[in-house]
């Protein structure tokens, strides 16, 4: 762990109640980009995530009788330690996790914004005043905090799910445990640090790294003293993390996997769709949820579109995401690369044409090409599966309707991009998708402002803007009775 200057935000135990716990146990913690060990860190166990989950409730009361704008001035000296730290967290999050070092500092800074966002809309937690049917009565509506909340994170952004989940919990008044995932564990300490220069109080904001996934997860699904869970990953473990949370009826929220089409219709600019597939495609080396998993090109469109799109993707340049220059950096793991080749080739098999990559790169096992498919089919493997990877299968089709259809043909319902120069024609497309956000011209859609989640099973809820609070506040209704009425 080189080149951080903050040598204190690189920690290797779990934070619970305001303290570093340490354990036994190790788990290494490998830069993907060359299998080194950076670190091992302490496997925290389920009773320590049992700890985690009290002290979190006994730092309730405190923290929620804060006033909104007590809990904003700390969320905001907490953004403000982010954005100082940016380098620092930027090449800690690189070193883990393996993007490109320019796009761990913009993970950063899009965390950051959470904080920032949830800082100021905490203070607009508005209640209502409703006409009573009778006049002896007055009807109030008041919000208030959930309580005690755990969460699960990906390894795909092991800053800004955790920063959008806990910025929007905290601000509204909760407290927050938090299993990361255990290959980036190093970016959630490294933010619970700066947590607590903060001025976040004990047991406020808790991090627990352990490998016992089952474990430290029932912990979080099932200790009654946790009212919330919000997980983001798989539909796969989302489903079986809901059924636990059945058991005592948890508040749920969940951010689930995706199958993002990405239409080119043939009045687009076919310059910016290419530009548009580009960003929302290989991102991460296409490891994100809302990435594009599927693109959709008009047939009289679809030889020019291919031609710039191809070219393009060929100018990627794969590497270390501490190199100068890398746009696509290596895999989390060997096994991520092998699944996503393993759909190129099934798909290949099944009449798909390869136009571009296809194979490791020179760098290692963990590194997969920049990949383009044509030829594609809807039911190929490399389209009705989520890809988490740097390929892009193309699929020809010829009207519009048809276009709906192929695209909404999927069990997902996260993010949906379309590019189309016809106003009529972009309202039809944006009602009829069914997704719960559309990128209509535009390929990167995410911010603080705006409310991220999905339909379908990929998931509920609704993760920053406003609509991102309510996910952590209950609704009270307090009926005032024996009031006068009026004469
Ligand atoms: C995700 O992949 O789950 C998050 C992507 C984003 O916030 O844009």
């Amino acid at each position: 762990m080189q080149n951080i200057t903050d040598q204190a935000l690189v920690k290797t135990e779990s934070y619970i109640d305001g303290h570093w716990v340490a354990s036994t146990a190790k788990i290494a913690v490998c830069n993907p980009a060359n299998g080194e060990v950076l670190v091992n860190i302490s496997d925290a166990n389920p009773e320590i995530a049992e700890q985690a989950v009290v002290a979190a409730s006994k730092a309730l009361a405190s923290w929620s009788a804060k006033s909104a704008q007590q809990r904003s001035d700390i969320l905001r000296k907490w953004f403000e330690l982010m954005i100082q730290h940016q380098d620092d967290l930027g090449r800690i999050l690189t070193l883990e996790q393996g993007k490109p070092l320019a796009e761990a500092k913009g993970e950063i800074a899009y965390g950051a914004s959470f904080i920032e966002w949830f800082a100021e809309e905490g203070k607009r937690v508005y209640g209502d005043v409703i006409p009573a049917p009778s006049g002896d009565k007055r009807i109030l509506v008041i919000k208030q905090p959930v309580g005690v909340v755990a969460a699960i994170t990906p390894w795909n952004f092991p800053n800004a799910m955790i920063a959008r989940k806990a910025a929007a919990a905290l601000a509204a008044g909760c407290t927050f445990v938090v299993r990361p995932a255990t290959q980036t564990p190093l970016s959630a300490l490294a933010m619970a640090e700066l947590a607590s220069r903060a001025g976040i109080p004990a047991g406020v904001f808790n991090v627990v790294v352990g490998e016992d996934a089952s474990g430290l997860g029932k912990v979080l699904t099932e200790h009654p003293l946790v009212a919330k869970f919000t997980f983001t990953g798989s539909t796969g473990v989302g489903k079986k993390l809901i059924a636990q949370c059945a058991s005592t009826v948890k508040k749920v929220s969940m951010e689930l996997g995706g199958n993002a089409p990405f239409i080119v219709f043939d009045d687009a600019d076919i310059d910016a769709a290419v530009q548009g597939a580009l960003v929302s495609k290989y991102r991460n080396a296409g490891q994100t949820c809302v990435c594009t998993n599927r693109i959709l090109v008009q047939r009289k469109v679809h030889k020019a579109f291919c031609e710039k799109f191809i070219a393009a993707v060929q100018d990627l340049k794969v590497g270390d995401g501490l190199s100068s220059g890398t746009q696509i950096g290596p895999m989390i793991t060997t096994k991520a690369a092998s699944d996503v080749h393993e759909l190129v080739q099934q798909s290949i098999a099944l009449g798909a044409e390869l136009v571009l990559g296809g194979r490791r790169a020179e760098q290692g096992d963990n590194y997969y090409l920049p990949t383009v498919l044509t030829n594609v089919t809807n039911d190929m493997p490399i389209a009705n599966n989520e890809i988490f990877g740097p390929v892009s299968p193309i699929i020809c089709f010829d009207d519009e309707s048809e276009a709906i259809e192929l695209a909404n043909a999927t069990e997902y319902g996260l993010a949906g991009y379309f590019y189309s120069r016809n106003i009529g024609r972009i309202f039809r497309v944006a009602e009829s998708l069914d997704f719960g956000m559309i990128g209509v011209n535009e390929g990167a859609i995410s911010n603080a402002a705006a409310p991220f989640g999905g339909m379908k099973q990929s998931g509920n809820g609704r993760e920053g803007s406003r609509y991102g609070l309510d996910d952590y506040l209950e609704i009270k209704y307090l009926c005032l009775g024996g009031m006068e009425s009026h004469s």
